[in-house]
């Protein structure tokens, strides 16, 4: 028998394109995927709700649990409250429906975990000190991973670039904005500085890593196992500008920065993955170019 899937918050970012290639792995039926939200294909799972999550896990068979619901980092500092909230205290929920029912856990991290005192290019063992709410909620999913006692992973996803469905209100959505405004309008005004350089990572290689993050033996991972850093291509809003001109010329962009600056600031440039390399054989697959060529061939097709 294959595993028996759940995903929470399966219609934001990640869920839309994880659910298809989960279903794709391990068969139609597998996978179950719930949100707070209505959406085809989708029953209502509200992640504060302990008791219903408790009930289906049991109910359903559950094996695996991939635990997408949060609120994002620009969403999240305009209402930290509601973000600690639903990011730990819905992750606590979580880990007990699976503690009690012996399910694994996939949990993201985040690039926000670092602080400005972390060096420019992000080690994978440094000291964890963001500032900001949501960034704090990752690391205690971090250190959760490591005390909960489950089968839990994460992955430190930089920020995700993707067409099927919008990004979910986070610092870096500015890398998915950009393709709709340059074919809608032509022009993008974008809210970071022109040379703002954080680390990115086109969808594709988003979900192989967390497919093959869950398929490494246990006894096989170390210490970084609740968020290990992994690196897809990092550039400034300028080199993204110039590779999308690529395609069309003509296309402009402005700078009017707002408070997601501050959060982009805090964060490192580039992530250094040699942990994820050396313990499951990480390795990316889209560089800018590459990511934008897709990026134009998925909009346009
Ligand atoms: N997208 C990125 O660039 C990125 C980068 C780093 C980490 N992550 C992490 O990956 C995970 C998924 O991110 P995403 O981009 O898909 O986010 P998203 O905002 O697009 O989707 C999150 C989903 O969670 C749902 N949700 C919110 N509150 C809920 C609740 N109480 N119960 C159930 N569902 C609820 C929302 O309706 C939404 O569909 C999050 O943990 C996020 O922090 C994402």
């Amino acid at each position: 028998m294959g595993p028996r899937i759940l995903v929470t918050g399966a219609l934001g970012q990640i869920g839309t394109e994880l659910v298809g290639a989960l279903e794709n792995k391990h068969g139609q039926g597998s996978v179950i995927a719930t949100d707070v939200r209505d959406g085809t294909g989708c029953q209502i799972l509200d992640v504060m709700d302990a008791e219903s999550i408790h009930s289906l896990v049991s109910r359903e068979g559950v094996t695996e649990i991939y635990h997408l619901a949060a609120l994002l980092s620009a969403t999240g500092e305009r209402n930290p409250e509601l973000c600690w909230k639903i990011n730990v205290e819905g992750l606590e929920n979580v880990i007990a429906a699976a503690r009690a029912n012996g399910c694994r856990v996939f949990a993201p991290s985040s690039i926000a975990v670092f602080g400005p005192d972390c060096p420019s290019i992000a080690p994978q063992f440094t000291p964890l000190n963001p500032t900001t709410v949501y960034g704090k909620t990752k690391v205690v999913s971090e250190q959760l991973a490591m005390t909960a006692g489950v089968d839990m992973r994460g992955l430190r996803y930089p920020g995700l670039v993707s067409y099927k469905a919008p990004a979910g209100g986070g610092t870096t959505d500015y890398a998915v904005e950009i393709f709709h405004a340059a074919l809608a309008e032509g022009h993008y005004t974008c809210f970071v500085r022109e040379d703002t350089r954080l680390p990115m990572m086109y969808m594709d290689d988003a979900i192989r890593a967390t497919l093959e993050l869950m398929v490494v033996p246990a006894e096989e991972l170390g210490g970084a196992r609740g968020g290990y850093n992994i690196s897809g291509c990092s550039f400034t809003v300028g080199q993204l500008v110039e590779s999308i001109q690529r395609h069309l010329p003509n296309f402009t962009c402005a700078y009017e920065p707002d408070v997601r600056q501050k959060y982009a600031d805090s964060w490192p440039n580039d992530i250094d993955d040699d942990v994820a390399r050396g313990e499951w054989g990480w390795n990316p697959e889209f560089d800018l170019d590459g990511m934008v060529d897709a990026m134009f061939a998925g909009l346009q097709g």
